[in-house]
């Protein structure tokens, strides 16, 4: 039974003397409740309903624009838990397993049951099972009492990704968060009918799960339509005709058919919501390219609007080529305000939009000069940057965290768009691979985006496929490595000296190969053009 006496029952979790306790807990978390109040979102529906995708697509958007969802210093979920003592325990052994579910960033209870169970055919989810019952329901309260934990620990939303098919289960989970705490609750419940459409997802997703190691794919599908089955015994859908109707929720209907918005409590909430109603499942690739080669990046200089150089009117038709050759269905092109995309687009056969949101990082005082000259120039700023290069604003200008927020509604309307085309700069590139690629603050301005090159991004189940096509035309290197010495005293000399030792190669010819990235969250295949695997290769 997922009751509340069970957290009453866990002195150690409300005990005031108990070090946890000295965490950001009650008081504290009452006292933020005026500024930024914690929440957890708690996802509700019957399997195969898209859950663990809404949830890991929504935790990739929260973090890219600013707010905390889990991260790496998250607790590690244990393998395994004493149904009678309601102690965890956690092998050391599975540190790497755990760092990489970290990745994952909210609590998933499956992954809490496989850690218990590796394995679990129908009959494991039969509510007559008592025994089963019984695991699952630890599995979930474990889950909810990390979630809570990150929250008072340093979080702002904390994904619970579980089926919460029951009133009493969903009251449990109000009460718990609201009253324990004083963190806000809202629930995202998926419905869908269509048995195509849940089909479609268990052969998408649930065939790979570990439960189906080694089990033929017919006997799957039939055994996962029986676990619906059991979890449809005891589902009650989020009903405002009950006391939930004083409940937060959205109820998002086949796909985003239709959605039912109820009692939206602040900012976030009404964001998670606004972003809920534009994601879509529909196949579609998005193509994103920097302009081809300008003047500027010839001479190595940053920043204004100069035209292309002679090898990046060469990209421009080799772009308008390549389009033309992958012959994409509705294709639409967008370009920022500046010369070089708008230059380097101009050929395609496709309508074309321009986005000021899409400009470069405006490098304010820095603008037109090379990384040597801002040096010597500029020294603190330059080193400034170095130490903290995603929160740095040029003087005048702006920061890689700027950008983001600038780049928000392009986000939102990718997300909304099928084939789209994006031809954009350096620093916008790297700002919208870190959304589709869930990279965090720190990697993000260090992401290679060489020129010439063109990067397809096809949204998969839970991830991403990232394939680099460079077009084999001539162009500069314009990436500056993360120096190893980013230290504030470091002098001038010293950043100049490990700048100009690995001096940026001006003169750099692509290969014509084609690499494949084929990422699933946080573990990336890189495969060749003949598929053949080159190496393992994480973000
Ligand atoms: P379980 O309870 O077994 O963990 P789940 O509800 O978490 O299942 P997912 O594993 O997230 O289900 O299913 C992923 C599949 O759901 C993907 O194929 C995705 O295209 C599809 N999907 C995404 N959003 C929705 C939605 N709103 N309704 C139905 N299916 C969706
Ligand atoms: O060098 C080309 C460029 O697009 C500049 O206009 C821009 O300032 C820079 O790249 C961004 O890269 P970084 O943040 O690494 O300096």
């Amino acid at each position: 039974k997922f009751d509340l006496n069970y957290w009453r029952k866990r002195r150690s979790f409300l005990d005031p003397d108990n070090p946890i306790m000295n965490r950001r807990r009650l008081s504290q978390a009452c006292r933020d409740r005026l500024v930024r109040t914690p929440t957890i979102i708690a996802m509700a529906g019957l399997p195969a309903r898209g859950k663990t995708y809404i949830s890991r697509k929504l935790a990739r958007y929260l973090q890219w624009i600013g707010i905390k969802t889990k991260g790496k210093n998250s607790p590690p979920i244990p393998t395994f838990i004493d149904v009678n003592t309601y102690h965890y325990y956690f092998d050391k052994n599975t540190d790497h397993e755990n760092h990489l579910r970290d990745e994952y960033r909210f609590f998933n209870v499956g992954e809490y049951r496989r850690a218990v169970k590796s394995h679990a055919d129908k009959n494991f989810f039969d509510p007559d099972n008592a025994e089963a019952m019984a695991v699952l329901n630890q599995c979930a309260q474990k889950a909810l009492e990390d979630a809570c934990n990150y929250l008072a620990d340093e979080g702002e939303v904390a994904i619970f990704d579980a089926t919460n098919i029951t009133r009493e289960r969903r009251r449990a989970i109000h009460d718990f968060c609201t009253q324990t705490y004083c963190f806000r609750v809202f629930f995202v419940e998926s419905i869908c009918d269509s048995s195509e459409i849940i089909e479609a997802n268990i052969k998408e997703v649930k065939l790979k799960s570990p439960d189906y190691k080694d089990v033929a794919q017919e006997e799957a599908v039939a055994d996962f339509l029986l676990r619906i089955e059991q979890y449809e015994k005891r589902y009650q859908p989020i009903d405002d005709k009950t006391d939930e109707k004083l409940f937060s929720f959205i109820k998002i209907f086949n796909c985003g058919e239709r959605f039912l918005v109820h009692k939206i409590g602040g900012h976030i909430q009404s964001r998670v919501v606004y972003f809920l109603m534009n994601i879509h499942v529909t196949p579609r690739t998005i193509y994103l390219t920097r302009h081809g080669e300008s003047e500027l990046n010839v001479q190595q200089r940053i920043g204004g609007d100069p035209p292309l150089s002679i090898n990046g009117k060469a990209y421009a038709d080799a772009l308008a080529n390549y389009v033309a050759h992958e012959n994409i269905p509705d294709l639409i092109v967008w370009t920022s305000q500046m010369q070089r995309t708008i230059q380097s687009a101009a050929k395609i056969n496709a309508p074309k939009e321009q986005w000021k949101a899409l400009n470069e990082i405006n490098a304010g005082i820095c603008e037109g000069l090379t990384y040597v000259e801002i040096a010597t120039r500029y020294p603190e700023e330059f080193s400034a940057r170095d130490q903290a290069k995603y929160h740095y604003r040029y003087p005048g200008g702006e920061s890689y965290q700027d950008l983001v927020a600038r780049l928000e509604p392009v986000i939102m309307e990718l997300e909304r768009a099928e084939n789209v085309l994006v031809v954009c700069h350096q620093a916008v590139a790297r700002c919208i691979l870190a959304y589709f690629l869930n990279k965090d603050a720190g990697d993000l301005p260090y992401t290679k985006v060489p020129l010439h090159t063109v990067i397809k991004l096809t949204p998969m189940a839970y991830g991403c496929l990232m394939e680099c096509i460079p077009l084999g035309t001539e162009a500069v290197n314009t990436h500056r490595e993360k120096p190893k010495n980013c230290r504030p005293d470091r002098t001038v000399s010293e950043a100049l000296n490990e700048f100009l030792e690995e001096p940026i190669d001006t003169n750099k010819v692509r290969t014509k190969s084609e690499i494949v990235y084929k990422s699933g969250g946080t573990k990336i295949e890189t495969i060749d053009i003949d598929g053949n695997r080159v190496s393992d290769y994480a973000t």
